[in-house]
């Protein structure tokens, strides 16, 4: 047996945002570690999700796909809540969560002079409210030496001038990550943010084509590279285990360095 098999061994988790890039790769690796169950939450990519519950299942843990787009607010989340619930009742018996991973997120690029109103709601929708009040659906079901995991941004520690709205909107979690960890250490439930810098995914795909681009990316790195999902899932995955029980109501940077 390798070490990582059998590290999440009867563990239940719900990942949002894990029909690809980085939420895939944390689920998938959750499911290596030999987790019992994992939902798998989408907006749109229906046969991604499938996809990713297939590999999960190949790997031999349980899955199931959710669906629900978290711009559309709290009846959003609480549609998310409800049908993980009702799987994880028929698949593991009972209502129970030990991973809570919040890592769906939107990250429109404009001016801050042209950010409306509307694309406001939308960022914090996804980037905020779902993560605020899934987390506060899951608490009760959170067992001891539980995780909560929110996946911030490097540009809460780098300006990111382009991305005010979304720079704010992870601000928010990893603030929300620190005023939490006092109120579940009582139940060894640790509560973290994690903050990747620019990684290889879909939401990066119109502008990393752009060789320019890519390569003022990937100076920004001390590694002078972009990040892999795999590099910053590894991350996330080592919050989740056992071996961070000690760390709660940080930030953990995995941007690769990025501008130190
Ligand atoms: N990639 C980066 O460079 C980078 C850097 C820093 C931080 N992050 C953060 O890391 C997390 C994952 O990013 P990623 O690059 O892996 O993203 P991605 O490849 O764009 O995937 C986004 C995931 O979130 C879901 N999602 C998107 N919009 C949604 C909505 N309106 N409602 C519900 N779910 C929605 C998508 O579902 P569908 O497939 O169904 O659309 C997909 O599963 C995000 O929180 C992001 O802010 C990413």
């Amino acid at each position: 047996m390798s070490a990582d098999q059998g590290r999440f061994s009867g563990k239940v988790a719900l990942v949002t945002g894990a029909s690809r890039g980085i939420g895939a790769e944390i689920a998938k690796k959750l499911a290596a570690g030999g987790a019992a169950f994992i939902g798998v939450h989408y907006a749109n990519n229906r046969d991604a999700a499938l996809k990713v519950v297939d590999e999960i299942q190949a790997l031999g843990s349980k899955a199931v796909a959710l669906q629900a787009e978290l711009t559309d607010g709290i009846s959003a989340v609480n549609k998310l809540w409800a049908s993980f619930e009702e799987a994880v009742r028929s698949e593991v018996g009972a209502v129970q969560l030990d991973i809570l991973i919040n890592n769906a997120g939107i990250a429109p690029s404009s001016p801050f002079e042209e950010t409306s109103l509307e694309t406001f709601e939308d960022v914090i929708n996804v980037n905020v409210k779902a993560p605020y009040f899934l987390t506060q659906l899951a608490s009760p079901h959170i067992r001891d030496n539980g995780r909560i995991i929110n996946i911030s941004t490097g540009f809460t520690r780098v300006a990111g001038p382009m991305h005010t709205l979304y720079s704010a909107s992870k601000g928010a979690i990893e603030t929300l990550s620190l005023a939490l960890a006092p109120h579940f250490a009582s139940r060894n439930i640790t509560v973290n943010a994690v903050r990747p810098g620019t990684t290889d995914t879909e939401m990066n795909k119109d502008w990393l084509v752009i060789p320019e681009a890519y390569a003022q990316a990937a100076s920004v790195s001390a590694f002078g590279r972009i990040g892999t999902t795999e590099e910053v899932a590894d991350v996330v995955v080592f919050v989740a285990s056992e071996e961070a029980r000690w760390v709660t109501g940080q930030y953990i940077d995995a941007t690769g360095g990025s501008q130190l």
